[in-house]
């Protein structure tokens, strides 16, 4: 399978619920899931069903509630996990079991207890036993980041004949660089039987704050389904973030890839990920953080008042943000002043704006942000 289109899995509803403080009901679930379907993403990871009898719940009724989009319901490689996915995917249009097992030294000796050859009994058994329920089978090698390529290839060609479609190699602690993680997919893309009528997916978490970097890798070396949440959240430093690649693979044609993903909707649907969980965006996030397209110093406003493009590589409307923000602090010039006073209606001379300048400045020097109530204040006292 070789197109140019990459898949967007969203597991904001599993991975990132998972963070601590932001548990969902299944009704902000059915929000969530709806909204995510509106904006395009392929796949929802809807839940853990066997981890909680809510958890079961918000699957089943995000099955019910979405129509076009694949919903999908996390197991371990335990019979018993993938018998309670199933049954609460019933009421799902286009349902997924995704299934896996841990596969680096680490989790085979000290988590799991086990041997080499028994990790890939499971998988195999685990993969056959889900392919009894449903068609779409996603098989994910937990710990693929730290896993050596030889047993991880050997794992997945296992899978890939057991019948899995999508092949997911989690960078599980986030610890990959960047040229690792994509020579990790091409070795796999290289060794594997039959793994081109499948899906290689990226599944990569922040710790270095590598996510993002370490998921176009995946991509630019065959991998096609990224695995991302919204707002990057998820366990420990987050997962990759949804509207980052999103938007990467828009604002760089020359990569040949695109998603389905509809970015007008990407703030909307920021925050309305970040008031239900009560997870607040830092302002410096990309794309839909507060201060992404504000501007604050005067050289920057200066060229973005004269063209955008100057400090702008993104249009804000093409990603749901009214305008770009200029902000009045003590290192702002005239330029902005002017430009801030023109869009209250005033259209300054340059003598008045001389005027105002110096009392701008005061007022800026002992407040962290000049309002408009503050300039409308400041034109009282301006010589008409
Ligand atoms: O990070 C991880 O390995 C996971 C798997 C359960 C897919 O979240
Ligand atoms: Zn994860």
């Amino acid at each position: 399978m070789n197109t140019n289109q990459v898949h967007i899995f969203d597991t904001t509803l599993r991975d990132g619920e998972q963070v601590p403080g932001c548990k969902l009901d299944t009704k902000q679930k059915v929000i969530i899931a709806k909204q995510l379907e509106l904006l395009g993403v392929d796949v929802i990871e809807a839940g853990f069903p066997i981890s909680s009898p809510g958890d079961f719940r918000s699957v089943a009724e995000i099955g019910k509630a979405v129509k076009d989009v694949i919903v999908c319901g996390l197991t371990r490689a335990v019979m018993k996990d993938i018998d309670v996915a199933a049954e609460a995917l019933q009421t799902a249009q286009r349902p997924r079991i995704h299934t896996g097992i841990g596969v680096s030294d680490s989790h085979i000796q000290y988590k799991l207890r086990t041997t080499p050859e028994k990790i890939i009994e499971r998988a195999v058994a685990a993969v056959k036993h889900a392919k009894t329920y449903v068609e779409d089978v996603e098989f994910y090698a937990e710990d693929a980041g730290r896993a050596d390529n030889e047993f991880l290839a050997r794992v997945i060609q296992a899978v890939v004949d057991a019948g899995a479609t999508v092949l997911n190699i989690p960078d599980t602690t986030g610890y990959c660089l960047p040229q690792e993680y994509g020579a990790k997919i091409a070795y796999l893309r290289d060794n594997v039987n039959g793994i081109h009528n499948c899906i290689l997916s990226t599944h990569c978490h922040n710790d270095l704050g590598l996510a993002t970097a370490n998921s176009i890798a995946g991509i630019q070396n065959g991998a096609r389904q990224i695995e991302c949440t919204i707002n990057g959240i998820g366990e420990r430093a987050g997962n990759t973030s949804l509207e980052e690649v999103v938007m990467i693979m828009r604002q760089h044609p020359s990569l040949g890839l695109y998603t389905n993903v509809n970015s007008k909707l990407l703030l909307e649907t920021s925050h309305m990920v970040s008031e239900s969980m009560g997870m607040m965006v830092q302002p410096n996030k990309a794309i839909v953080g507060d201060n992404a397209f504000a501007h604050s110093s005067g050289i920057h406003q200066d060229g973005v008042i004269k063209r955008r493009d100057t400090y702008e590589i993104i249009d804000p409307a093409e990603v749901g943000v009214d305008q770009s923000k200029i902000v009045l602090t003590a290192r702002s010039g005239r330029a902005a002043l002017a430009y801030r006073f023109k869009n209250l209606g005033y259209n300054l001379t340059k003598v008045q704006l001389d005027e105002v300048y110096q009392e701008f400045l005061s007022i800026a020097d002992e407040k962290k942000e000049v309002e408009d109530s503050d300039l409308e204040q400041l034109m009282k006292g301006v010589a008409a």
